[in-house]
C-alpha cells in the first residue's frame, strides 16, 4: 500500500522546503510540480516557442522529456534545476500554468510519477485536482507580509538587492494569478489540514505535519 501526501499553498509559504524535509523524515519521495511548469516555460524560451501560442506550448509540453533524478530536474537529459528559477523563466511560467492542455499533460505525468511510490507532492492543485484521494492533504499558508519578508531574506542571502514593497506587490500579482486560474486554481481542499506557518520555524512545521501523519496512519 503506497501513500500520497499533498502540500498546496501560495508562493512563499515554505512548501518546497517543508515538503522536502517531510519526505526525508518519512522516507517518502518528493515531487516538485512547480518545477515541471517552470521547465515547460524554459523549454519554450530556449526553443523560441511563442508562449502565447497555446497549441504550440501544449505540443511542446507533450514532446519534452522531464525526469527527476535525485532531487534534480532533467529536461531532455539536461539538469535545469537552477535554470528554471531565473526571473525570466519564472515570469514565463505563468503561460505554462494557465494553459489547460499543458496542465493535462503535466497532471498525467505527476500521476505516473506517483505510481507505486510513497510521495510528498507539492504545488497548487495537488490535493484538489491531481490526487483527490491522497491519504493526507495539507494547505500551507502564511500572511502576505511574512511570505514577502522571507522572499526578501532569500534574495538578500543570494546577493540580490530586494525591495520589500516591490516583492510584496509582485507576490500579490502571483497570488491573484494562482487563485484565478480557470483550471487548477489555488484553493484548499475541503478535507485539507490548513496550517499557517507565521511565526513557526521549518522544524516546527515539519514536526506538526509528521505528527498529523502519524495520527492519521495509526487510525
Ligand atoms: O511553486 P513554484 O513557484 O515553483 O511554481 C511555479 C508556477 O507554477 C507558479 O506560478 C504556480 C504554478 N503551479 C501550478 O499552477 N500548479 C502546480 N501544481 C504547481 C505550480
Amino acid at each position: 500500500m503506497t501513500a500520497i501526501i499533498t502540500i498546496d499553498g501560495p508562493a512563499g509559504a515554505g512548501k518546497s522546503t517543508v515538503a522536502r524535509r517531510l519526505a526525508d523524515r518519512l522516507g517518502f519521495e518528493f515531487l516538485d510540480t512547480g518545477a515541471m511548469y517552470r521547465a515547460v516555460a524554459l523549454a519554450a524560451l530556449r526553443r523560441g516557442v511563442d508562449l502565447r501560442d497555446q497549441a504550440a506550448l501544449a505540443r511542446l509540453a507533450h514532446s519534452v522529456d522531464l525526469r527527476f533524478d535525485q532531487g534534480r530536474l532533467l529536461l531532455d537529459g539536461e539538469d535545469v534545476s537552477e535554470a528554471i528559477r531565473t526571473p525570466e523563466a519564472t515570469a514565463a511560467t505563468k503561460h505554462a500554468a494557465d494553459n489547460a492542455e499543458v496542465r493535462r499533460t503535466l497532471i498525467r505525468f505527476q500521476r505516473e510519477a506517483a505510481q507505486g511510490r510513497n510521495i510528498v507532492t507539492e504545488g497548487r492543485d495537488q490535493g484538489t485536482l491531481v490526487f483527490p484521494d491522497a491519504q493526507m492533504k495539507v494547505f500551507l499558508t502564511a500572511s502576505a507580509e511574512e511570505r514577502a519578508r522571507r522572499r526578501c531574506e532569500q534574495l538578500l542571502a543570494a546577493g540580490v538587492a530586494a525591495d520589500f514593497d516591490q516583492v510584496l506587490s509582485a507576490q500579490r500579482q502571483r497570488d491573484l494569478e494562482d487563485q484565478s486560474r480557470p483550471f487548477g486554481a489555488l484553493t484548499a481542499a475541503p478535507d485539507a489540514f490548513v496550517l499557517s506557518t507565521d511565526g513557526l520555524s521549518v522544524d516546527q512545521v515539519v514536526d506538526r505535519l509528521a505528527t498529523q501523519w502519524r495520527q492519521r496512519s495509526a487510525t
